[in-house]
């Protein structure tokens, strides 16, 4: 359980299918994937992240408010092929009803730390199609900078940030 001002990252279980299903079955909030999910690979979804948790001690975790405990969203770390490597990757979904409110960068941020105190990566990487500016916003708010443009089958081009673990090092004496 990672905790931040706002915020409580938790495991998913199976109970967390209906809120799960209201975010990526959204048109609007999937615009810059392939299809919206149904209800069989929003389910997937979640077995997928279960998965995460048994073989790597990691995955997406559920973004839930300490306030009232509602479920807003997702924000962890997987395994992604990016521009053919198998990396280390910060991703996020956040409902709707809750954009810019600085909801994906305070996950992101507390992820990130997590994963360079409790792994041996050295970089940690965020990647997304060229149009997701939400996205690549984020990643920016994480300290991460563009190290790749490459096309990609899904997204047509993909956009890869990144930070090193002495960048990571700087950035948190900076804010001491
Ligand atoms: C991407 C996403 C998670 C951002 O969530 P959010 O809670 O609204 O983001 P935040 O409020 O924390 O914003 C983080 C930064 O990005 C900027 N940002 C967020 N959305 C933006 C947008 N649509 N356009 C421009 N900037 C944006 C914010 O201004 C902030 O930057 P700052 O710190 O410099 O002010 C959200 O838009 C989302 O769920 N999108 C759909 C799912 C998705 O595409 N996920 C990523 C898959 S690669």
């Amino acid at each position: 359980m990672i905790e931040t001002e706002r915020l409580l990252l938790r495991e998913y279980t199976p109970d967390d299918f209906d809120a799960l299903y209201e975010i990526v079955s959204d048109p609007e909030t999937m615009q810059h994937y392939p299809a919206p999910f149904d209800e069989a690979r929003t389910k997937r979804w979640i077995d997928w992240n279960l998965e995460n948790y048994r073989q790597y001690g990691f995955g997406l975790w559920a973004v839930v408010l300490k306030e009232t405990g509602e479920f807003i969203g997702d924000c962890g770390i997987t395994i992604q092929n990016i521009d053919g490597e198998m990396l280390p990757e910060i991703g996020y979904h956040i409902h709707k009803k809750y954009w810019r409110r600085g909801f994906a960068k305070e996950a992101a941020r507390a992820v990130r730390d997590w994963v360079f105190q409790n792994t041996d990566y050295d970089t940690i990487y965020s990647y997304m199609k060229y149009t997701n500016v939400g996205s690549y916003s984020t990643a920016m708010a994480n300290g991460m900078k563009k190290v790749k443009e490459y096309p990609d089958p899904k997204n047509t081009i993909s956009y890869a940030y990144a930070i090193a673990r002495d960048e990571w090092k700087k950035l948190k004496e900076q804010q001491v």
